[in-house]
């Protein structure tokens, strides 16, 4: 697991990322920090749409900045919301694309609520993993075919 005083700092990074949450129609402010194998942190928070389905939450904002800078490799995320809300589906399923075993700390605005992981949170989830496996059967099939 993670070292005690960097999940605490995670997560009090997380609280803060909250604060620049865009949030005008469900007034409901999500923040995320993510910790990359590199020791670098990226913030997210949840940024909002008049089209309400264009909406983007706190944790995919986090990991689409560390992709988008060159970071796959993720030591862990922590989320943050004013209940300890837990990660919504979609952002399960991004989390697995890089880091299906990463561990993923809940938080409210007292500290670390749940601390969990992404297999926890997905269990046989659906990986890049599943893509290559697929592809290596279809080639024996060709080859002996
Ligand atoms: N939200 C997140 O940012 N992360 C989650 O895991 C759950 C939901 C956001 C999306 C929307 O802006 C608001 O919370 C209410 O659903």
């Amino acid at each position: 697991m993670l070292n005690e005083a960097i999940a605490r700092d995670l997560v009090g990074q997380a609280i803060e990322a909250r604060r620049l949450a865009y949030v005008p129609y469900s007034n409901f402010p999500v923040g995320a920090a993510l910790l990359t194998r590199s020791g670098k942190t990226y913030l997210g928070c949840n940024v909002e749409n008049a089209s309400y389905g264009l909406t983007v939450c706190a944790e995919r904002v986090a990991i689409w900045k560390a992709v988008s800078e060159g970071e796959t490799e993720f030591e862990a995320l922590a989320v943050a919301t004013n209940i300890g809300g837990s990660p919504c589906g979609a952002c399960r399923q991004v989390m697995a694309e890089f880091a299906p075993d990463m561990p993923v700390l809940i938080a409210d605005l007292s500290g670390l609520s749940t601390a969990t992981s992404v297999a926890e949170l997905l269990p046989l989830a659906f990986t890049p993993q599943h893509l290559q496996q697929a592809a290596s059967a279809r080639e024996s099939d060709e080859r002996s075919g």
